[in-house]
Formats: structure tokens, sequence, C-alpha cells
């Protein structure tokens, strides 16, 4: 099995550039099916997750050339099928964001159910209700949901109980064709939404309001290919600062838009850490002690729960202590047990993480949880006394391309090695 092994205690310091954003390759990949012909999309993150959507387009019809490291080549004229087999859903739950776009361009789509979840009940019921409202059927068998629309697609008003990002997405993308206008209300806010959008009408649709709680769509008859960059990657950047933050630095995160990191950087620095905001980078230093600061997980603009993870675990070398609230997700604590075993005091209570300060980290086998509880357990490698050995990494390999190449250019003391399983 792979590990990521990592030396603690040295200093990293230097320039780091992030990829595009994760969550908006997927969804821009998964929007090219809306324009049958040749998209391009720069900029694309060379991740797992990536790799995934990649064949669940080819899955439908799509020829994809990766035209280099970074660009792919998307030809959606000869998509011919509407189903997404289950074994590709069930590595990355977001394969589920063809649905709007194979509504808006078939009028019918079978994807399958996301393991773990059923209609009406949580994880993507927004999206279906939103979709039904549109004038989509839906009739669930074998384990696949079948979308038809036999009166075809209608605009109408959507107001969302959350704002959840992939309900969002996937209503845009259906309602860029329905007859007529759409109303999203409550809708999700995160810079993400704008670069769909942005592509969407880049393509000849008609999306107003991306970006703020409302979003109207105007039906169109036709969309067309369109070249397209994805948005830098703000959870990457993020993760990056955090790691400067907890080292000291200095360090300089380059890629992305300060103003997509708002509020964790305003967290960040009521922490101690001392940032310079350039045009698309940031410098991150830290010379005192990290301060205890309470943090709330909301959707954007609140602070994001993809930066939980990493926040948790400078805060869990503060001088004093403080309250992580999660209220994304559910069960988003997993990276609270595993940094346990390298010292961290954290008690888990329901939603909330009271995390009390200590003086050190101690190196030691754990295991990646999730994508960024991993990233946040090597962030934690890199501070710890001795040396810190990360399983699982198939996680981290879902988001982040070249990570520990991009900590060794920063002078972290890591590397990624073959080690016989330990189970
Ligand atoms: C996206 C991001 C993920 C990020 C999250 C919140 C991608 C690929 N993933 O996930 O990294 O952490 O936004 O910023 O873009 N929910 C329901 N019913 C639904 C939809 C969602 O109950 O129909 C719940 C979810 O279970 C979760 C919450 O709403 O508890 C937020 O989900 P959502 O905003 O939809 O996140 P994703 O789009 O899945």
């Amino acid at each position: 099995m792979e590990v990521i092994r990592i030396e603690g205690c040295h200093p990293i310091t230097g320039e780091v550039t992030v990829e595009g954003a994760k969550n908006s390759a997927l969804k821009l990949m998964a929007a090219t099916i809306l324009a049958p012909g040749v998209s391009t999309l720069t900029n694309v993150p060379n991740i797992a997750d990536v790799h995934v959507m990649g064949k669940v387009l080819k899955e439908l019809g799509a020829k994809i050339d990766v035209a280099d490291e970074h660009t792919l080549v998307i030809d959606t004229s000869s998509v011919e099928r509407w189903e997404t087999p289950y074994h590709l859903v069930a590595q990355m739950r977001a394969s589920t964001a063809v649905l709007g776009p194979l509504i808006g361009r078939f009028g019918k789509a079978t994807v399958a159910m996301p393991g773990g979840c059923n209609i009406g009940a949580r994880k993507i019921d927004m999206h279906l209700l939103g979709l039904q409202a549109l004038g989509v059927q839906f009739d669930m068998s074998h384990g696949d949901i079948c979308a038809t629309t036999p009166n075809g697609l209608k605009g109408t008003s959507v107001t969302l109980d959350f704002a959840s990002v992939g309900a969002t997405e996937n209503l845009m993308m259906a309602a860029v064709r329905a007859e007529g206008v759409t109303t999203i209300a409550n809708a999700a806010r995160e810079p993400e939404i704008v670069d769909l959008a942005n592509m969407l009408n880049a393509m000849g649709a008609k999306v107003h309001g991306a970006g703020t709680p409302v979003i109207e769509i105007v039906g169109v008859d036709e969309l067309y290919p369109v070249e397209h960059r994805v948005v830098g990657d703000r959870i990457e950047a993020g993760t990056f600062i955090a790691m400067a933050a907890i080292t000291g630095g200095p360090v300089t995160v380059k890629g992305f838009d300060p103003v997509h990191l708002g509020l964790v950087l305003k967290k960040y620095e009521l922490m101690g850490i001392d940032i310079e905001r350039g045009n698309n980078q940031c410098l991150i230093s830290r010379t005192g002690d990290i301060h205890p600061v309470d943090i709330q997980t909301l959707p954007f603009p609140g602070f994001p729960t993809d930066m939980q993870a990493q926040t948790m675990c400078l805060l869990a070398l503060a001088k004093g202590s403080c309250i992580v609230t999660e209220n994304v997700f559910e069960n988003r604590f997993m990276f609270a047990s595993e940094i346990s075993r390298m010292g961290a005091d954290i008690v888990i209570e329901g939603h909330h993480a009271i995390v009390h300060g200590v003086e050190r980290f101690s190196g030691a086998q754990v295991k990646a949880p999730d994508l960024r509880g991993g990233a946040a357990l090597a962030m934690a490698g890199l501070v710890a006394d001795g040396v810190t050995t990360i399983s699982d990494i198939h996680h981290i390999d879902r988001g982040y391309e070249r990570f520990v190449e991009k900590l060794l250019s920063l002078g972290a003391v890591v590397e990624r090695l073959d080690v016989p399983s330990i189970d």
C-alpha cells in the first residue's frame, strides 16, 4: 500500500501555485453535455476525481482528448447514452452532476443513486424535488433513478430548503433548457456556482444572479460549445495557507482569488496569522502563538466545511480552547479522532468539537479519513515531533494534484512510499 511519510519540524518556505478548482471542474465537465460539439476546459486539475468524471462522460459516449496536463478537449457531439452506472457513482458522488445536463439535453437520464441515499430522504432529495418542479418525473428501480420529461421542461420557482451546492448546480443545468423562466431561491453562492454560470452564459444560456441567493434562468433552445478556464481552487489554496500558518512560513500561495477565502483569512488573522493579500495570491507567515478562535461552518460566504479539518488542526495547537461547529455535513469530525493519535485534545459533542490547544503533536501512524482530513493530517505531520505516516492516501489523491511534490518544493521532508499492507 502507498503511504505518505513526513518528517516533522522542518520549515516550509517559498511559493506554491494551486490548480483549478476540483469542485468547479467536475461540474463544468458535466455541463459540456449541454452543448453538442467540442468544448475545451483549461486549468483542469489532474486529480483522481477528474479522471472519474472523464470516465462518466466517456460512458455516455463523449470523446475526451487530454491536450496537455491541464487542458481537456471534450467532444459531446456523439453522446448518445444517458446512463451513469453505479460503479462510477459509487467512486464519486459528484457523478450525479450529469443528471441536470442529461435532462437538459435529452429530456431523460438514468443515474445510479449514490450509496447510502434514498429518494425523499437527505443527500439528493433537493436535487430531485427541484427537478420535479421543472416537470421531471422520477422512477426508482434497481438502485437507479430514471428521469423522464413527458411534458418537457417548464420554468418555475424553486426554493431550496438549504443552499445546497449540488442541487443548485443540477437545477441550473436543467433550467437553461427549460421553456420560460426558472428562479432558484436560497441558491448556493459558492464561487464554483459563479464559474458554472459564467460558462453556461458563454455557451448562450441566460443565467442571472449567480453568487446571490436568487438565481434567475431564462431557458434557451440551444447551447454552443465553448473554451473556459476553471476558477482557481480556493480550498487547495486554503490548505497550503493553513500549512504555512502552522509552520510559520513564509509561504506565498498563488493561483486563486483571496476574496473567495474571505472569512477564512479573517479568522486566520484573528488567530494571529500574518496575511498579505495580493493579486491572485497571499503571503502567509506567523511568528507568535496561535490564538483560539471559534469557527462554525456554513454555506458560502460562511466558513467552508472543506476548510474545517485543516483549521481544527491549527486550533489544536492554539494557546487555549475554542469550539468548532460543523453545520453543513454530519459525521465530518473523523479527522478529530485520528489527530488525537498525534496528541490533540478534542472532545466531540454532537456537531460541536471542543478543541483544547496542546503544546505539540507527536508523529504517529494515521489513516486519512477523507480528502480534507487526509491533507490536515499531513499538515500536522509537518510540525509533529518525529515521523508521521499517513495511509489511505487515495483520499488525498482525489483532490490534490502533486501533493507530495508541492510540499517537497516548499522544503518539507516528505515522501510517498510503497510499504507492505498492515491489514
Ligand atoms: C459540494 C462540494 C463539497 C462541499 C459542499 C459544501 C463538490 C463536488 N463537492 O458538495 O466539497 O463540502 O459542496 O460546500 O462540489 N443535502 C441534502 N439534500 C440534498 C442535497 C444536500 O440533504 O438534496 C445536504 C447534504 O447531505 C449536506 C448538505 O446538504 O449535509 C450540503 O450539501 P451540498 O451543499 O449539496 O454539498 P455537495 O454539493 O454534495
